[in-house]
Parts: C-alpha cells; sequence; structure tokens
C-alpha cells in the first residue's frame, strides 16, 4: 500500500523555457519523504464550453481524476497583467464543473510563483486565493513563494541556481503535507463515533 501523501503539481504556463514549469520541476525533487510528488501539463486543455461540463474532453477527465485521487495540489502561476494566465483559469474552470463534481473541493492546495518582475506573481497568487475560495480549497498560507527576477535564479537549462529559492520551495513542500496530514486527522475524527 502506498503511503506517501501524494501531490499533484501543474503550472500555468505551457513555454518550454517556463519558469514556473522550472520550479515546479525542481520541486519535484524537494518533497519530503513521506511524500511524492508527479507533474501534469495542461497543454491541450480546451477552452471551457459550459454546454460540454457534463461531457468533458478526455484531458478535462482525466485531469480531474488526477486532482481526485491526489491528496494534495501544488499550482505554480506565472503572472499575466497582474492576474492569472487565462491557460490556469480555465484549467480550474474545467476541472470545477459540473457544480457538484467540483475535483477541487476539500483540497488542500498550495501555490508559488515566478516572474522576471519584481513582485514575484503576489497579485496573480492573491487572484488564484480569491479562487481558492469558490473552490472550497483548504489553501495554505505560508510559505509564500513568490521569485521575483526568476532569469537571475533559474538558469538557462531551468535549473534554480537561487539557494534562497531552493529553500523556500522545499519549506512550502514540508508545509503542504503537514497541512494535508492535518485535515486528514480532522476529517477522521469527525468520523469517529463517541
Ligand atoms: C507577463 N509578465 C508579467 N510579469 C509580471 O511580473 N507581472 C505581470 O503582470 C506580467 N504580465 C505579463 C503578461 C503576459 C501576457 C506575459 C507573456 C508576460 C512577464 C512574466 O513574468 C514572464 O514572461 C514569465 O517568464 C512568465 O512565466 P513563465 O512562462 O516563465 O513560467
Amino acid at each position: 500500500m502506498n503511503t506517501k501523501i501524494s501531490i499533484l503539481g501543474f503550472a500555468g504556463s505551457l513555454r518550454k523555457g517556463s519558469y514556473n514549469r522550472a520550479i515546479l520541476r525542481a520541486a519535484a525533487g524537494l518533497v519530503p519523504e513521506n511524500a511524492e510528488l508527479s507533474i501534469f501539463d495542461l497543454e491541450g486543455i480546451p477552452p471551457f464550453n459550459q454546454d460540454l461540463e457534463k461531457e468533458p474532453p478526455e484531458k478535462v477527465r482525466v485531469f480531474k481524476a488526477k486532482i481526485k485521487a491526489a491528496d494534495a495540489i501544488l499550482i505554480a502561476t506565472p503572472e499575466y497583467n497582474y492576474s492569472i494566465p487565462g491557460v490556469l483559469k480555465n484549467a480550474i474552470d474545467c476541472a470545477s464543473r459540473p457544480y457538484e463534481d467540483n475535483a477541487f473541493a476539500h483540497k488542500p492546495v498550495a501555490m508559488m510563483g515566478a516572474s522576471t518582475g519584481m513582485i514575484g506573481t503576489a497579485r496573480a497568487q492573491y487572484h488564484l486565493r480569491q479562487c481558492f475560495v469558490f473552490l472550497s480549497c483548504f489553501a495554505l498560507n505560508h510559505p509564500e513563494v513568490m521569485v521575483s527576477f526568476a532569469h537571475e535564479k533559474i538558469d538557462r537549462d531551468g535549473k534554480v541556481i537561487d539557494s534562497k529559492t531552493v529553500e523556500l520551495i522545499k519549506e512550502l513542500l514540508a508545509s503542504l503535507v503537514d497541512w494535508t496530514l492535518f485535515l486528514k486527522t480532522r476529517g477522521e475524527r469527525k468520523h469517529e463515533k463517541v
């Protein structure tokens, strides 16, 4: 039996040289021993059409199944025009429907983001947190991983070369695993007979 906490990660950038894909790949190698992280690529998720929400395309079906099977979610978001990219918002919209089959419901979720600007995706991350309210996710509050000037901290091969960033991602993953275990224990207690 697999007792490891399973984390599903995805990035809101389709760019091959994406800094957000790079920090997500780095995260896969920084998970605590009692956890594992698998990465899902959002490439190929079509634009959401509510007419089809009860019969979603195969890519969305797979995405939803993976979210549901995971113990926790990790999102790496770029900041586009002070918000989250359409690719990410569209993927979230697709997986959240139909209303009674929202794949994100009650999932522990953490976020991080990298941008070439000096604010390091802070504005995008706060928009993403707002989505989590409607999605009924259990969002991790700390640490906040906002990687500014990403081009100076991630090299051309997509390796995170800034030790502080590496430590912060490691801390985020450890906190997400603790948060997930805490919520699991609470959930089990709630169903204990007294
Ligand atoms: C950007 N970028 C950007 N950066 C930022 O800090 N704040 C912003 O609002 C924006 N807006 C924005 C809009 C669009 C359409 C693009 C393409 C880019 C720059 C962004 O941080 C940079 O391109 C990152 O490299 C994008 O993330 P990935 O693709 O490297 O993961």
